[in-house]
């Protein structure tokens, strides 16, 4: 496709990794075997059981919930929220939903005020970027009402972004976007709109402010400089034109969600990195299986078009200084960002940590895409909590596992390790640098459980569990079902629960069960598994980011609702983990059509739910009601009528009880 055809495609397609998946492998995880613990004959009988529940779900779901809760079985008290569809958010009654920050809002006391018309790169690298998916706080002198708010800027949407480059073209009967090649300007908006964003904020009156030009303010971009460090760094497979060392890199891109370290600073996980690179490799290139791993080139954007670096033919390395998880110190704003090899190379979702009982820190990463895998990281050292410096490079040393979930209901985490077991020199690594630059491929060799497309990973320090999103896998088919991964044709996701051996989130092994099928529990073929407590709102489908709060309640995020599949938006679901109402759920924010949903985190003192709001409006016109497909037409002709609530802008949303007081308790 030319560019311009890619970038089309782009707006059509979901963010998430629509392809087919790149896992060549056939390491059918738990091979051929179909899964004891939910054999095919398991599920039939489960979605039966389902089917007569559903016959007369609204009345014995409202029962049931009403009773659960009066006997304190379910950990959560507020009163749900209807799921359904229009051009606003809503959350349960008794919480206030008010945006904190949206694209374009000012962070610095020089950012010019947001004017969509008006837009330039040197704009945006003073505003708040473009979709926001990891939400992180960092408290200021430990306090939960002021603080640091750290935001990932994941991707960017032209077709929302730029008034006027968008028409409505009839092509084979339907209506479909014609989107006009982006100038350089436009480009350069993008790159700066990517990245992340560090901003203090501060509680006053029940109510979060931005602090405009707070001394600690910071945008990262597509252009920052960054160091490599770790194992890799300095490879040569990372050396390029503009940098002979492969320590030196611009930029990050497809910052998707990530987390904050026990030590204070920020991380940042770089997911689909193939979309940013075009061009083809020269002929018997040697990194060519390496990115076709990967899946790059996408070329879904057109940045080749001006910046050499994403263009294969010219700079055949560039793709290797992406995918890695990328370390910021908060504290220094002119401190480089550090992308930290040892955690890997591949589709970064996110990096959230725990120190485990000997002081190691724990860090549980997915790789986002179809049949690929789980990972963890243990460093080497110990945390030292009352050293911040002691622990700034923690990230550099530790080891790499890739997990094998096991039929039997134990879950193996594999070291990968240059020099052990397929790790060498016949498989073609010669150092460690090689086994993280393709990660992949390595947890290929070790036979790791192909996944359905990991995302949030979050552990628990309340009960000493970690939950696994796995968002979806249309692409599964029936002879490769298993038992980690028990439905074909996963269209709605599911959740897993890991239990480290000996309650230590560092050990070798654990066991493991399902949480949570996803879907609508009232169509038998679906096989959810939700609690016959979930009333007709409370279900969902598509975990994708999660949090727990501190009383160690899991709150599940989602992407992929829609008009069509679920007649919901993406939202906010509250989900019992423990005792009689464990996999009861139910919905507690929603976000207006088009959007998807993330975040989530909470405040350290639980007073305030911080989340995300991406992309809201996209794919808007498939839903009547909503009266605007904005971005077929020119918005410049409409921008005077647009509000600034109105859903057009990503946006941070900060939700709190009306009176104060914790959230949902
Ligand atoms: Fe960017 Fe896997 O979500
Ligand atoms: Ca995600
Ligand atoms: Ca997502």
């Amino acid at each position: 496709m030319s560019d311009h055809e890619t970038a089309q495609f782009r707006t059509s397609m979901l963010e998430e990794n629509a392809g087919p998946g790149t896992n060549p492998t056939d390491n059918r995880t738990m091979g051929e075997i179909i899964a004891t613990r939910f054999s095919r004959r398991g599920l039939l009988k489960g979605s039966l059981a389902v089917t007569a529940i559903a016959a007369t779900v609204g009345q014995v779901a409202l029962f049931t919930a009403d009773k659960a809760r009066a006997a304190g079985g379910s950990a959560f008290s507020f009163d749900e929220i209807e799921a359904g569809v229009d051009d606003k958010h809503h959350v349960a009654a008794g919480y206030d939903a008010d945006v904190l920050l949206r694209w374009g809002d000012p962070l610095f006391a020089d950012s010019p005020d947001f004017d969509p018309t008006r837009q330039s790169a040197e704009a945006q690298a003073k505003q708040f970027g473009y979709n926001n998916d990891y939400v992180g706080y960092i408290p200021i002198d430990g306090s939960a009402e002021h603080g640091l708010l750290v935001v990932n800027h994941e991707y960017t949407n032209p077709h929302l972004m730029f008034p006027g480059i968008v028409k409505v073209v009839e092509k084979d009967g339907k209506k479909k976007l014609d989107v006009a090649p982006l100038s350089k300007e436009q480009v350069d908006v993008e790159m700066a709109a990517h990245g992340g964003t560090i901003v203090e904020i501060r509680k006053q009156d029940g109510k979060w402010q931005v602090v405009r030009d707070g001394k600690l303010n910071r945008r990262i971009t597509s252009m920052t400089e960054m160091e490599l460090t770790g194992p890799a760094a300095g490879s040569d497979r990372l050396k390029t034109n503009a940098d002979a060392t492969g320590t030196k890199v611009f930029g990050t891109v497809n910052n998707c969600a990530g987390g904050v370290t026990p030590w204070g600073t920020y991380v940042m996980a770089e997911e689909n990195i193939h979309g940013y690179f075009s061009g083809e490799l020269p002929a018997d290139h040697k990194e060519a299986a390496n990115y076709k791993r990967l899946g790059i080139p996408e070329g879904a954007y057109e940045w080749a078009a001006h910046y050499d670096r994403f263009d294969l033919a010219k700079e055949p390395n560039e793709p290797n200084r992406f995918g890695w998880i990328v370390e910021v110190d908060v504290q220094d704003p002119a401190s480089k960002p550090k992308k930290r090899t040892a955690l890997g190379r591949f589709k970064h979702e996110g990096a959230e940590s725990i120190v485990a009982k000997d002081g190691k820190v724990v860090f549980y990463l997915g790789d986002d895409e179809r049949f690929d895998y789980v990972y963890k990281f243990v460093t080497a050292g110990t945390f030292n909590p009352n050293d911040r410096a002691a622990n700034m490079n923690l990230l550099d040393e530790g080891t790499l596992h890739t997990a094998k979930f096991g039929e039997d209901g134990t879950v193996e985490w594999m070291p990968l390790v240059f020099g052990q077991g397929p790790l060498t020199a016949e498989n073609g690594f010669t150092s460690q640098a090689d086994v993280l630059i393709e990660t992949r491929r390595a947890a290929d060799l070790l036979g790791a459980t192909k996944m359905d497309r990991p995302e949030d990973i979050q552990p628990n320090a309340t009960n000493g569990k970690v939950y696994v999103m796995l968002t979806n896998n249309t692409k599964r088919k029936d002879d490769q079902v298993d038992a980690a991964n028990p439905r074909a044709a996963n269209a709605f996701g599911h959740i897993i629960e890991i239990t480290e051996d000996g309650g230590d989130f560092a050990a070798a092994k654990g066991k493991w069960e399902v949480l949570l099928k996803c879907g609508d529990p009232s169509v038998a073929e679906v096989g959810s598994s939700f609690s016959t407590a979930t009333t007709a709102n409370g279900w969902f489908g598509m975990p994708d980011n999660c949090a727990v709060d501190s009383a160690g309640r899991l709150w599940v995020s989602t992407d992929g609702n829609n008009v069509k599949e679920t007649g919901r938006t993406d939202g906010l679901w509250a989900v019992d983990t423990e005792g009689e109402a464990r996999a009861t759920s139910k919905l507690f924010f929603r976000v207006p059509v088009g959007a998807e949903m993330c975040g989530p985190l909470f405040a350290p003192d639980d007073q305030t739910a911080f989340v995300a709001v991406q992309h809201p409006g996209d794919g808007g016109e498939e839903w009547e009601g909503f009266g605007r497909p904005s971005y077929y037409e020119d918005l410049s002709t409409r921008w005077p009528d647009f509000k600034p609530d109105m859903p057009v802008r990503p946006s941070v949303i900060a939700i709190t009880k009306q009176g104060g007081g914790k959230i949902a308790v």
